[in-house]
């Protein structure tokens, strides 16, 4: 069985659960000892904050200890120190691109003076105070390093946006405001960037940013358009690829997160055995591609789960199992 470790599992028992499926041991490593995937993982690991020097040797020790073959990071916040750790955490694979993209991609403005440079299309987009005057609004005033769809506000006209620029409090750029209808593609490249699968999907509802409910799409354009843009980019291992479908029928692209995104379960329940792929690259293996194999019409809905704790003997948090009580009542069918 390969050993897997996840950096900053925080809440994501769907993704460590979903590779204990697919055959792994599982390592999830987090700051705070109340992060549910804690508990949901073969092995616990308590480590510190991203920003303390002690954290890569912490996460190399974990490597060590527990013979680890993938280190999977499952945030933003720690991806390019994992990604610059590569040779520390030897010879665990990690599955994240090069520092330098997950810098890029974590930076709004910096990812749009890439995608202009590779042909990627993208939404018009300035720094504030270099603004022209056919700018077509509504625009943005949209944070650079964001996440969460905080700090965007929407600017009908000078005045607002002149507002807006004014008083926001985090570094911002303005970006024209897209027309049509939003998709996100969850892709999937080898340690190549060579795409495997690229799943676009619908946003029929999003809240903070994270998409709750979603179709999988059989969209041929949306496909080869999430192959073309992550092997641009150079994603290693997962991403999740944002952008609208204008009314002139360009496909601009907004946000790259270079991991898996919030909708996890949908692509893995149409099919894209992600983790199965993951385990593969650990291995050494060299997957085919199968862009465009995985099923349509998948709706996910996702709602708020719970885990509820007690300290045991040790002074160690446990998940409380309640002895079931006798039931009261007959079972429906039973006298
Ligand atoms: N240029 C844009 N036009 C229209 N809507 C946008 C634009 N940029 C962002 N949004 C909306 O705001 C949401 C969050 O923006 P995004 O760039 O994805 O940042 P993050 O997800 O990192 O907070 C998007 O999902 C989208 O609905
Ligand atoms: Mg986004």
């Amino acid at each position: 069985m390969p050993t897997v470790m996840f950096t900053c599992a925080g809440q994501r028992v769907d993704i460590v659960s979903a590779f204990a499926r697919a055959g792994a041991t599982t390592v999830a490593a987090d700051l705070d000892p109340l992060a549910p995937a804690l508990y949901h993982a073969d092995h616990k690991a308590l480590v510190p904050r991203v920003d303390d020097p002690g954290y890569v040797s912490a996460l190399a020790a974990l490597v060590a200890e527990h013979d680890v073959a993938l280190v999977v990071p499952l945030t933003d916040l720690d991806q390019e120190i994992v990604s610059a750790a590569r040779s520390a955490l030897a010879p665990a694979l990690v599955l994240a691109p090069a520092p330098d993209v997950c810098r890029t991609m974590g930076d709004k403005y910096l990812a749009h003076a890439f995608f202009e440079a590779r042909g990627i299309p993208s939404p018009r987009t300035w720094l504030p105070g270099e603004v022209p005057a056919d700018a077509r609004y509504p625009l943005l005033v949209k944070v650079r390093e964001g996440f969460g769809s905080r700090h965007i506000y929407h600017a009908e006209d000078p005045e607002q946006l002149a507002f807006h620029v004014r008083t926001t409090p985090v570094e911002s750029m303005v970006q024209e405001r897209c027309l049509g209808v939003e998709f996100s593609i969850d892709v999937f490249c080898d340690t190549d960037a060579r795409c495997l699968n690229a799943i676009p999907r619908s946003m029929i509802q999003s809240k903070g940013g994270e998409s709750i409910k979603g179709e999988s799409l059989q969209d041929p354009e949306l496909i080869e358009h999430g192959a073309r843009v992550a092997e641009t980019i150079g994603i290693v291992g997962p991403a999740n690829i944002q952008c609208f479908r204008e009314p002139d029928g360009s496909l601009p692209v907004t946000d790259v997160n270079p991991r898996f995104g919030g909708a996890f379960p949908l692509p893995l329940a149409a099919g894209s055995r992600y983790p199965e792929l993951a385990l593969a690259l650990a291995r050494g293996e060299r997957p085919e591609p199968r862009l465009g194999e995985f099923r349509a019409g998948v709706v996910m809905t996702r709602f708020f789960s719970d885990l509820c704790l007690v300290t045991d003997g040790d002074g160690e948090l446990v998940p409380f199992a309640e002895e079931l009580p006798e039931p009261i009542a007959a079972e429906p069918g039973e006298t």
